[in-house]
């Protein structure tokens, strides 16, 4: 692994989703990899289990960490290549990421998306700067498209509590109050449809589809009711349009998940990568009820992040 950005990163996904387990399992027990290594978080937008769960991650692992809110804690960045930087911002990010390079051996970048210029988001174009000018490995703490920590965290609570060899999977749509991103689902998609052991089900109003490089031809279903039968879990996440790109199309609260949408699963048990809006997206009652896994799930961000480290320092 030289980055860790997607799935397509992870190579191996089974070996480490193996080694996620076995550190779950042991997790002072790889302290001799992180020993004297110091990992680097930046981030240009607001976190709360990324952030920490990448401190935790990188101190099981024996490794010092340092944060820093980009804009806030630092000087505010030009992005634009060949920028004549006589207006606001007073430094350039090639400058500050070849400089925190310098103070880290492996670098963790969370960026956002502009939710307006499609292409510009899709061409991934600050996370390509990133890339371009870090000297170290890079690891995504989220992009402007995908979220591959989450995924993988999300990966991981499936694989610990599956009840059977195959289960049936559905990411669905829910309303929210704002227009977010398409990360999160992107993101679930590019892993979930890859996991041989899933039956993967994709569900939201028409209008909503994700871009077709990530959902990679899995089952769109647009009757959410027809799409819950039978699933073993359930994902519920709200997307602004990629179509229409960042618009809210329609917020139908029917689409809230409630008990009596669970009802029609097979007793599934429900993930939420958080924050959720809570009796928005979905109600009080689905999120806390026994089979809600969002705590667990939001636990298994520090294990995904520790196998990622774990693969990314061991041959330095
Ligand atoms: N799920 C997630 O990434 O949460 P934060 O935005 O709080 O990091």
């Amino acid at each position: 692994m030289k980055n860790f950005t997607s799935f397509a990163d992870s190579g191996d996904y089974k070996a480490l989703l193996q080694q996620a387990l076995e550190i779950k399992a042991k997790p002072y027990g790889y302290q001799h990899i992180g020993r004297n290594k110091t990992v680097g978080l930046i981030f240009f937008n607001p976190s709360l289990r990324t952030r920490l769960s990448s401190l935790k991650a990188a101190y099981n692992l024996g490794t010092q960490a340092w944060v820093l809110n980009a804009g806030a804690d630092s000087w505010t960045l030009e992005m634009a290549d060949g920028a004549v930087m006589n207006g606001g911002p007073q430094e350039h990010i090639k400058d500050a990421i070849a400089v925190m390079s310098q103070y880290c051996d492996v670098l963790g970048v969370r960026t956002f998306p502009t939710l307006k210029e499609r292409d510009e988001d899709y061409g991934e174009v600050v996370f390509t700067k990133i890339l371009q000018y870090a000297t170290v490995p890079v690891i995504s703490l989220e992009s402007a498209t995908l979220h591959p920590l989450q995924s993988f965290a999300d990966l991981i609570t499936v694989a610990e509590t599956k009840p059977k060899a195959r289960v049936k999977v559905v990411l669905t749509w829910a309303p929210h109050v704002r227009a977010l991103p398409q990360c999160v689902p992107n993101s679930f998609c590019d892993w979930f449809s890859e996991i041989d052991w899933v039956d993967f089900v994709i569900t939201h109003p028409e209008g909503y589809e994700l871009d077709p490089k990530f959902t990679k031809g899995a089952r769109i279903e647009y009757d959410q009711h027809k799409a819950l039968l039978g699933a073993d879990y359930v994902q519920a996440k709200n997307w602004s349009s990629y179509l229409n790109y960042g618009q809210v199309l329609q917020n139908d609260p029917a689409w809230m998940l409630t008990p009596e949408h669970m009802a029609r699963t097979h007793n599934a048990r429900f993930l939420h990568c958080l924050p959720v809006r809570r009796n928005v997206e979905v109600s009080d009652a689905v999120l806390d009820a026994p089979g809600s896994l969002i705590v667990q799930q939001a636990g298994n961000r520090v294990f995904a992040m520790q196998a990622v480290l774990h693969e990314l320092l061991r041959g330095q």
